[in-house]
């Protein structure tokens, strides 16, 4: 018998079942292939959906339980959730509830559960539309969660819960006059220069993707560059690279930029980006511990961490992860730093940072570096570019941004950037 076509729906289960199942983070999965079997258009619907589902898991689950004695097996239950989360948002409940069953009869263990994911689904479909808004914020996972409590205390720790539900638009980097691309996409422009649509549909069809005029990148991450503030002419080390968002925000300022990553297939990104954006820099695949030259006039170091203030744009995060791989990316960090300092001319200047909210791999990261290399200083004046608060600069003389920043605005990536001169 021909094996039926994989459709969007049940593409998101396989992702599901992976991400919750074997702590696969969705992003891997994606880079993997697990969706290159759909057309674009599905892609994305699967992307979606299964990204809806993870944001509101906790909804899911508790709306299910009214109608489950136990907890089904995660096959069964991913595919329930997937229902719930669809039905919630208004999906048309015969579409849900027939694919939900036909994808279960597929199953070859647990193909005879069909009455109950039909049984199920058709109560969902009643109650989920209704409930769903009544149903609390869901929240962290404890390993995450208590670590943050300590650092920002329980109602921060609350309003980056609420943003990482509402999710994320999409931001973009403009080469030049923000103002005039935000008009003409239909988006707003940020304090901080980065333009945001919050219903871009389909990227690659945006005016300005062809000619290279914009990249996609969160407005917190496009903060570490105009921190560093590249001059023309520059020699600048960009020492962990890909995909490439701040190698094309430094090149697009004139500096002379060397971009160094570890994987040779992110390598590979950072060139296709800088092509697609007519802009040019060394790329070198290398190692950020071992790498020598320059010496440079500035270095950029967007050290690898745990990406905790990436959970608005990657749900999945909190479910695949349980924080156990954290403590040698603070080891890695700090290495790095001592390394990159290494590298840069007397008078020079680092800006390290991280997508995190942890303050090991920010706060303490510096505080440590200063102990560590007198001399060193932070500067703190470099921090205060437009549309940055003052009260976002931390004690150490650090810039700490939370995703509960700009409630009005659609909130921006978690991140730590600190500016250090030798
Ligand atoms: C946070 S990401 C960088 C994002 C990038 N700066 C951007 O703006 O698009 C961290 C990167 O560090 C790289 N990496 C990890 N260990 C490394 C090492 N020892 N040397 C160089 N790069 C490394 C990873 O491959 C990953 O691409």
């Amino acid at each position: 018998m021909k094996k039926s076509a994989l459709t969007a729906r049940a593409a998101t289960v396989q992702v599901l079942d992976q991400v919750l199942g074997q702590g696969r983070l969705m992003s891997d999965l994606i880079a993997g292939g697990a969706l290159d079997a759909l057309s674009p258009a599905d892609r994305a619907r699967a992307q979606r959906l299964a990204s809806d589902t993870l944001r509101g898991l906790a909804r899911a689950d508790r709306l299910l339980s009214r109608h489950l004695r136990k907890p089904p097996p995660l096959a069964v239950y991913n595919i329930l959730r997937a229902g719930t989360v669809e039905l919630a948002q208004g999906g048309d409940p015969h579409g849900v509830v027939n694919e939900a069953v036909t994808i279960i009869a597929g199953h070859p263990r647990y193909g005879s559960l069909k009455g109950l994911i039909n049984a199920v689904l058709r109560k969902m479909a009643e109650d989920a539309p209704r409930a769903w808004n009544d149903l609390r914020v869901p929240i962290l996972p404890h390993w995450l969660r208590s670590p943050l409590t300590e650092a920002w205390g329980k109602a921060a720790v609350a309003a980056m819960e609420r943003a990482h539900f509402a999710g994320a638009g999409l931001d973009l980097t403009v080469k030049t006059d923000p103002e005039i691309w935000a008009e003409r996409l239909g988006g707003i422009v940020l304090p901080t220069g980065s333009v945001r649509l919050t219903d871009p549909g389909q990227i690659s069809a945006l005016p300005g993707y062809a000619s290279g005029d914009w990249w996609v990148q969160d407005a917190a991450a496009a903060i570490p560059v105009r921190v560093l503030a590249p001059k023309p002419g520059e020699r600048i080390l960009d020492l962990c690279a890909a995909p490439g968002g701040k190698t094309l925000q430094l090149a697009n300022a004139g500096a002379e930029v060397t971009a160094l990553d570890l994987s040779a297939r992110r390598m590979e990104r950072v060139a296709e980006n800088l092509s697609r954006v007519h802009l040019t820099a060394t790329c070198i695949t290398g190692d950020a511990l071992t790498h020598q030259g320059g010496p440079y006039d500035a270095i950029l170091l967007d050290a690898p961490c745990s990406a905790t203030g990436t959970i608005r744009r990657h749900p999945d995060l909190p479910h695949a992860k349980d924080g156990s791989d954290f403590a040698a990316l603070i080891g890695l960090q700090a290495a790095m730093v001592d390394h990159a300092l290494t590298l840069m001319k007397p008078g020079g200047r680092l800006v390290f940072c991280t997508c995190s909210l942890l303050p090991d791999e920010g706060e303490c990261q510096i505080e440590e570096a200063l102990l560590r290399h007198p001399g060193l200083s932070t500067d703190r004046a470099a921090l205060l570019r437009p549309g940055i608060d003052p009260a976002w600069i931390t004690e150490e003389g650090g810039l700490r941004l939370r995703p509960d920043y700009w409630p009005d605005l659609g909130g921006m990536d978690g991140f730590y950037i600190g500016c250090l001169r030798a």
